[in-house]
């Protein structure tokens, strides 16, 4: 079974949340309002709602991540759930416990929800096929497969900046070959209704399928901006290359890195926006990151109610007011 069938229930609810190819537009939708009830939790005295008071959520990330975890915590405790952060290094996976051992001994511990991040592609949705009816499994990003939950979080900053995504032309800079928020990104973006999504990088980074992904593919920096509304920058994943695919980290600045003059390429409204973590200097310069046109810690600020709204939906309390 595909991980877009095992998504939704009987009555087409999301269930688990492990990829957005194959996710229609009215769910991406719900998702986008849903979590516009959950932006104004964190400026309350008190940043929490009881829409999963008693439910038990699990943080299992075989992998670093500062955002993506951080912010899944918070989003669980301001749903005043409780949630386990397990120290994989420290776990009995070290001691030679099978990953579907552990699975069924945190099962066992009556928890609800597994967020997984994992280096391989797959894990969450194999992770998804094996729990109980009742567990969710939402995908904190499985390799170079898919991050749907960074996907939707610049979405929703990008409808809150620009309203219809009808009318948008948005570039994708950098590493596509290796992303997994880019692949994630590029099919939200065509179920959104966006007419005009391209990728920017050197013929090393972006994949030869591209064009079937419903993108426009470009190699010059100025071309693949010019007069587009959205500019999403991404870092170099060098932990995934298993060859030199770059002449050097300067030479790429030189050609792709993003600076004031090659923004002005775009419309002067453009917002800029990166997924994290930046690297200053290789894929972008300083006064790009910190300038007017970023909405880069938006994006992170926005992570936490879009991840309310993903983990409110599976666990079935959607409808609700916050
Ligand atoms: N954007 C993102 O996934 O960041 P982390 O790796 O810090 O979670």
């Amino acid at each position: 079974m595909s991980a877009r069938d095992i998504q939704l229930d009987d009555q087409g609810r999301l269930r688990h949340f492990l990829t957005i190819e194959g996710l229609s537009r009215e769910i991406l939708t719900e998702i986008l309002d849903y979590a516009e009830n959950f932006t104004t939790v964190g400026h309350q005295p008190v940043k929490k709602v009881p829409l999963l008071r008693g439910r038990t959520i699990i943080n299992l990330f075989f992998e670093v991540s500062t955002r993506t975890r951080t912010t899944f915590e918070l989003a669980a405790k301001r749903l005043s759930a409780d949630v386990l952060n397990i120290n994989i290094s420290a776990s009995s996976t070290a001691k030679g416990e099978s990953l579907l051992d552990m699975l069924r001994n945190l099962e066992a511990m009556h928890c609800d929800m597994f967020v997984v991040r994992h280096a391989s592609p797959g894990a969450a949705h194999f992770i998804a096929r094996h729990v109980a009816p009742h567990v969710s499994v939402i995908n904190g990003g499985d390799g170079s497969h898919a991050h749907p939950t960074q996907a939707m979080l610049d979405m929703f900053t990008i409808r809150r900046h620009k309203g219809d995504f009808t009318r948008l032309s948005v570039a994708i800079v950098g590493d596509i070959m290796h992303s997994r928020v880019a692949r994630s990104q590029i099919h939200a973006l065509n179920i959104l209704g966006v007419p005009d999504v391209r990728v920017v990088g050197p013929e090393t980074l972006i994949p030869v399928e591209a064009p079937q992904l419903g993108v426009h593919v470009y190699h010059d920096l100025a071309e693949g901006l010019d007069g587009v509304d959205v500019v999403i920058m991404l870092r170099l994943q060098r932990e995934r290359m298993s060859r030199a695919l770059l002449p050097s980290e300067h030479e790429y600045f030189q050609c792709y890195g993003l600076t004031p003059e090659k923004l002005a390429r775009a419309r002067p409204d453009a917002i800029v926006m990166h997924p994290g973590p930046i690297n200053r200097g290789v894929e972008m310069d300083s006064a790009v990151a910190d300038g007017p046109q970023s909405v880069i810690l938006e994006q992170v600020t926005n992570g936490i109610a879009v991840r309310m709204a993903i983990m409110a939906m599976t666990l079935g309390r959607a409808g609700g007011e916050a």
